[in-house]
């Protein structure tokens, strides 16, 4: 391995790795716009340039692999005279947009003006050259020519990530700018990435510009549940609001990206149809109720329609709950003798491509299946004709909108046969109207928990906002009701669960929260 000397500090580092790569490993920054380690190199920006001995000029760190014995200076007189003038260069007909700008916050261009410049501009405010602000690109991406410096991290991730190729360089000189190519709209799946990699405010996203600084945001680490890739982000909020999510790196998930439609549905979290307290139905209508009569009066009601007979419960789970809540479900089922069925349902023609998105729009049908929950649609239709048929005496829904779902006319015909309904869920759907009893629980935005991928592997989320008016943890809700029935103690927090599965479920053993950390692992690797 090749051994090098940055700032007068030693460090071995593999073949192939670039000097920004080596001194980030010391905690030494060295400036750069244009190098992304996702993407090919371009060496455009310069902003990179270091002094390395027995080299006669200045180079670019981006672009010089380390090599055995190689010294470099990121702070010498040389380098430092190089990065101001760079900077000088780059800012010379930038607009004075930062207190309007969207990036601020989170601008390069700010970051690296406060810590290798400092200098005033020599060209006047009506010297600089004028270029188009506010060009919307497509659905997700707004366009400032004027704050852009060229370095083409959004073409090469058009060209080289999507093969899309929407966006180009035209003009010269100082007249050089981004631009759509022509006839095209900047719309592939994945676009909104350009905005996330855009390193200065030319690129922003529409979905999230002007809606908050980002310097009062919180994030949280998470997991996208728009399809069962499970990919890796970054959940920006404040005050209980959910903002934005952005990519997370996972290499083995989704590298550093995630594809729109996931980003999207940052927004459908929080929606006017969340339910926020238990009810009850009464004579007609649902009345309010506190948790502990509404999971007291489903334990009485589920135990005495078990002792029916067996088959005269059912519980339907779909694979939008994580693997904790199944864990109980089946701990519930076990001790009523219930039969167990799971809902993997998607669009009949859902997109899917060989990047990231898949067709299963679900983030846990690996994780139904990894516990052995049967998910071929008969198992739900069975349990719907046993509800149609009258012998079904009680029916526990959890996050699984049979109407949805299933023909919607024999779901609805189905229900209203079943005497005790029970629904676990997050919003009010079509099936609450058939419900005995609501239970409103947490989105994954809300709660912890874990996913397994489609490539079985396990993943977790954690809470970023609090838990909106008396909604409760969706484990923390089963995990009552479990222990009511089995009169064994659940454990206190999702962690507990997590570790009681691991312990009971061949492919999840060896796992843990604290085994799974912030990239996940693989079940079936310890079965
Ligand atoms: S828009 Fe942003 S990412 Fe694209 S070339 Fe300009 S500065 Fe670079
Ligand atoms: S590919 Fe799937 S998991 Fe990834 S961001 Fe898109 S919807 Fe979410
Ligand atoms: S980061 Fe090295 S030249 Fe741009």
């Amino acid at each position: 391995m090749p051994k090098i000397d940055i700032d007068g500090r030693a460090i071995e580092v593999e073949e192939g790795v670039n000097v920004i790569q080596a001194a980030d490993r010391l905690g030494i920054e060295i400036p750069h716009y244009c190098w992304h380690p996702g993407l090919s190199v371009a060496g455009n920006c310069r902003m990179c340039l270091v002094e390395i001995e027995k080299m006669p000029k200045l180079q670019i760190a981006c672009n010089t692999r380390v090599t055995d014995g190689m010294v470099v200076h990121t702070k010498s007189e040389k380098t430092v005279a190089a990065q101001k003038a760079v900077l000088e260069f780059l800012l010379l007909n930038h607009p004075i947009d930062c207190p309007i700008c969207d990036q601020a916050g989170e601008c390069k261009l700010q970051e690296y003006y406060m810590d290798y410049d400092q200098q005033r501009s020599r060209v006047p405010l009506s010297g600089k050259v004028k270029k188009g602000k506010a060009i919307p690109l497509g659905p997700h991406v707004m366009l400032d020519q004027e704050r852009c410096i060229l370095c083409s991290r959004c073409v090469r991730f058009l060209d080289e990530v999507t093969h899309t190729h929407e966006l180009a360089f035209y003009e010269r000189g100082d007249h050089n700018e981004l631009a759509l190519a022509p006839g095209r709209t900047l719309d592939n799946p994945y676009s909104a990435n350009v905005a996330d990699i855009c390193p200065v405010g030319a690129l922003t996203n529409r979905d999230f510009r002007f809606r908050a600084r980002v310097w009062y945001l919180e994030r949280a680490d998470s997991v996208c549940t728009g399809c069962a890739n499970g990919c890796n982000i970054e959940l920006y909020h404040r005050e209980g609001r959910i903002f934005r999510y952005m990519p997370r790196f996972n290499p083995d998930v989704n590298q550093y990206w995630i594809c729109d439609a996931g980003r999207m549905t940052a927004y459908q979290l929080q929606s006017e149809g969340r339910l926020l307290r238990p009810v009850v139905r009464g004579d007609a209508a649902f009345a309010p109720a506190d948790w502990k009569d509404a999971l007291a009066g489903v334990a009485e009601r589920l135990q005495a329609a078990a002792a029916e007979g067996p088959g005269a419960v059912g519980i339907v789970v779909s694979a939008q709950a994580p693997n904790e809540e199944v864990y109980l479900l089946r701990t519930i089922a076990r001790s009523l003798g219930a039969t167990l069925a799971g809902v993997s349902w998607s669009p009949p023609d859902a997109d899917h491509d060989d990047l990231l998105i898949k067709a299963d729009k679900n983030p846990n049908t690996r994780g139904l299946v990894l516990q052995g929950v049967a998910t071929e649609p008969s198992a739900v239709d069975a349990l719907i004709a046993a509800a149609a048929a009258g012998s079904l005496q009680a029916l526990v829904l959890c996050r699984a909108d049979l109407t949805a779902w299933r023909d919607a006319d024999t779901v609805r015909a189905a229900l209203e046969r079943v005497p005790y309904l029970v629904v676990l869920d997050t919003e009010r759907r079509e099936v609450v109207e058939y419900a005995s009893v609501v239970l409103p629980i947490a989105t994954h935005a809300e709660t912890d928990g874990t996913f397994s991928n489609h490539a079985d592997r396990v993943q977790r989320f954690h809470r970023a906002i609090a838990l909106p008016g008396e909604v409760r943890d969706g484990w923390s809700v089963l995990g009552d009701l479990a222990a009511w029935l089995t009169g064994q103690p659940t454990g206190g927090n999702a962690e507990a669960v997590f570790a009681a599965l691991a312990a009971e479920c061949g492919t999840f053993r060896g796992l843990s929260y604290e085994r799974l950390g912030g990239a996940g692992a693989p079940a079936s690797a310890t079965a």
